[in-house]
């Protein structure tokens, strides 16, 4: 079955810096697949040369049998690609409602203008993304705080909101980067009950994550970067026990 992504031999060099060298890997339908690696070894840069962000030096990206590489970010969201970034990236001083509304702007002829400032003038439309921007709240469970300012929501809110963000602009793929870290035992727990439950609504997971029982838990499938290189795929049995893994990264991971 082909997959739902892949990455064909990407090589991505700034300046005398290679921060991926030769990376194939595939990110099959349905799956939670994670990416795991030291820091530095390249993981967010993948998820920047995927959305369109960064264009690699070689290599091909591939998502539901279309060459995408050299696409613009907007249309990499609107054939659907969506992410959440490593730092928060809210509008503090907006609404949790604006905030989502915003991730509905790709998908909407009234753009990120009407979004914001409600004179979109396209009644219906402005409608439909309120609803839409609802729908992404209650999946996160978020959906009573849409009137509260981002800034008030308490730090793992903040992150779930980031996520209801990507969520309303309809994603088959989902691309979470590091989305459980500062989080406490409890708030993690929660997240990973949402992943999984997003991943039941048939949309693909890619996640980026440091907390390897996070990432051991919720896997189908794991690749590991280690210095821009990929340096194992498999699923979590099989990564915990690699060698090379081991050596590169969870023997530091585990003391
Ligand atoms: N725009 C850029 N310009 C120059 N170097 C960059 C750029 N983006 C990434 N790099 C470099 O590429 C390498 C990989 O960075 P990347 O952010 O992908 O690592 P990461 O695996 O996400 O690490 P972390 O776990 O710390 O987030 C690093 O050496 C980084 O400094
Ligand atoms: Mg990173």
């Amino acid at each position: 079955m082909p997959a739902l992504l892949e990455l064909d031999n990407i090589t991505i060099s700034f300046g005398g810096l290679t921060a991926l060298n030769r990376v194939s890997l595939r990110v099959e339908e349905g799956k939670i697949n994670s990416l795991i690696g030291p820091n530095g070894a390249g993981k967010s840069t993948i998820f920047n040369v995927i959305t369109g962000i960064y264009r690699p030096t070689d290599g091909r990206v591939i998502f539901q049998g279309k060459d995408i590489t050299r696409e613009k970010p907007y249309l990499i969201t609107a054939l659907g690609i969506a992410r959440t970034f490593q730092n928060i990236r809210l509008f503090k001083n907006l609404t949790v409602l604006d905030n989502v509304k915003i991730g509905c702007h790709s998908c909407s002829r009234a753009g990120l203008f009407g979004a914001i400032t409600r004179l979109g003038g396209v009644k219906r439309e402005e409608r439909e993304i309120t609803a839409r921007a609802q729908r992404a709240l209650e999946i996160v469970g978020l959906a009573s705080k849409g009137d509260e300012l981002a800034k008030n929501l308490p730090y793992g809110e903040q992150r779930r909101l980031e996520i209801a963000r990507a969520l309303a602009a309809s994603p088959r793929l989902l691309l979470l980067d590091e989305p459980a870290a500062g989080m406490n035992p409890q708030e993690k727990q929660t997240l990973m009950e949402m992943v999984q439950h997003i991943r039941e609504m048939n949309i693909t997971i890619m996640l980026v994550e440091h907390d390897m029982s996070f990432v051991m838990n919720l896997s189908d499938h794991v690749d590991v970067l280690n210095y821009g290189e990929k340096i194992a795929g498999g699923t979590p049995a099989e990564i915990r026990q690699n060698p090379r893994v081991i050596e590169a990264y969870l023997g530091n991971e585990i003391e």
